[in-house]
């Protein structure tokens, strides 16, 4: 059981309208005072028009998923092998943090939310905001980050690698704690609201693909229909709780990733993962089309993540000198290790296309969270776009 205490958290109706007590302190009390009257009067006017406008209204947003999206939640945790807060990690944070991000800089948890708007990065960790829920102050009304690198949809596979971490079940259950407490904090329909308007950024699948191609455990059309309708149980318990405007981002081609190429011997992409990943892609679509058409208000956007990568890789824009290797490590199979400080790390880290073995670098989440967020090519992302479900 996951304890939140939101007890000190302040709502952003009381910012505004200090900063209106801050631009009028050269009025008169009295003037003070009505100002502060009328403003009270239009403030709740337009809480009601939003209310009944609801797509004037954002919420939060909640990322749940796997490494391309973590921030951080693998540092809380105890004996687990994905861990990355240590240097070459973070190399273009700002500060050169190692935040627990699988990127040298921001990934796509942040580049997405900052071209949402009103976002300098993601929100943070859920297992931030348990550690420190004595000081916590708002936060939980941004959002939160509940992603952890190596988790997969199927629960518990592939933990001989990455040993102790939150795969998606737990991480919904972790978002069922939050909503109760979002709930707790606002009231049942002011907070159901807000769940109802808040966006859900979901990254997972490529875990339960490493997991298949490592050891087979069945045929690649019975683990697809698995992993489908698994991860539609889940999304239909987020639906349950509230949520309604999912942002998914599709598989993409784990193949080509530098730790892949390696396992191939010959440096092309490794077929079989992404084959899976093309046709994971292809069952999501079908799956999102029609919890679209049996549960009442489920919208959504599908990012093309394999077609936007591979085109990438076979029409490398100016930018990217190096789509194939990874710029920080070196280039062994057991990528994750090797980057680190006195290891390999590439010169021009804004040229690569892959950070390490695994995952994009700042730059190509740039490039991703563009495509995804204000995209208009059906290819890449659909039926709209992040942008416009955000609106929706
Ligand atoms: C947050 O939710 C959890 C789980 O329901 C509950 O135990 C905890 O008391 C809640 N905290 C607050 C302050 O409501
Ligand atoms: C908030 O909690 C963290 C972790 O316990 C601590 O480092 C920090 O100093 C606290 N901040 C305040 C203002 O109490
Ligand atoms: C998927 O496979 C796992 C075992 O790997 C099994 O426990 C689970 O019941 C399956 N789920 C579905 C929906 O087929
Ligand atoms: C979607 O519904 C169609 C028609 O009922 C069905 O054939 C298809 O298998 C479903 N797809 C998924 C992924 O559940
Ligand atoms: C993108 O997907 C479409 C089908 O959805 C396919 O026809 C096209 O070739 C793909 N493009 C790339 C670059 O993979
Ligand atoms: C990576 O290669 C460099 C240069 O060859 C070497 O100094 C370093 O020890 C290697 N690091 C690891 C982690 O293997
Ligand atoms: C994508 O986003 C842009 C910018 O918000 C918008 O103008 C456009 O209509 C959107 N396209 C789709 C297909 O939703």
């Amino acid at each position: 059981m996951y304890v939140l205490d939101p007890t000190s958290i302040s709502t952003c109706p009381l910012h505004s309208s200090t900063t209106q007590i801050n631009m009028a302190t050269s009025l008169t009390i009295q003037k003070l005072m009505l100002l502060l009257e009328i403003c009270l009067v239009l403030f709740s006017v337009t809480t009601i028009a939003t209310k009944d406008a609801s797509s004037e209204t954002v919420g939060p947003i909640f990322i749940l998923g796997d490494s391309i999206v973590d921030v951080g939640t693998n540092n809380y945790l105890k004996n687990c092998k994905a861990q990355v807060n240590r240097p070459y990690y973070g190399v273009d944070y700002p500060g050169s943090i190692a935040t627990g991000r699988f990127s040298n800089g921001f990934n796509p948890a942040d580049t997405i939310v900052q071209l949402l708007g009103g976002y300098e990065e993601s929100p943070p960790p859920f297992l931030a905001l348990l550690a420190h829920s004595s000081n916590l102050t708002g936060d939980l009304l941004k959002g939160v980050n509940f992603a952890s690198g190596g988790a997969a949809i199927i629960t518990g596979i592939g933990t001989d690698l990455v040993g102790n971490v939150i795969f998606m079940d737990e991480q919904i259950q972790q978002f069922a704690t939050v909503q109760g407490n979002i709930t707790t904090l606002l009231g049942a329909s002011k907070g159901q609201l807000l769940i109802q308007n808040s966006m859900y950024i979901i990254c997972v699948g490529s875990n339960d693909i490493m997991n298949y191609v490592l050891y087979h455990p069945t045929t690649p059309e019975v683990f697809i229909a698995n992993i489908t309708a698994t991860f539609g149980i889940q999304l239909e318990n987020l639906y349950k709780l509230g949520a309604r405007k999912f942002g998914i981002m599709g598989v993409p081609p784990v193949g080509c990733c530098p730790v892949s190429r390696a396992y191939t011997g010959s440096g092309d992409c490794g077929p079989i993962s992404n084959g899976l990943s093309a046709t994971f892609y292809t069952a999501l679509k079908s799956l999102l089309k029609n919890l679209s058409s049996t549960l009442e208000g489920f919208k959504y956007s599908l990012a093309n993540s394999y077609n936007m990568t591979m085109s990438v890789i076979e029409n490398p824009p100016p930018e990217f000198k190096d789509v194939k290797t990874a710029c920080c490590g070196n280039h062994s199979i057991d990528g994750i290790k090797d980057c680190k400080e006195g290891g390999y790390l590439c010169g021009n880290r804004d040229n690569h296309l892959f950070w390490d073995a695994f995952h994009p670098s700042q730059a190509a989440s740039k490039l991703s969270a563009k495509e995804m967020v204000f995209g208009e090519d059906p290819n890449f992302v659909t039926p709209i776009n992040f942008s416009t479900l955000r609106k929706a």
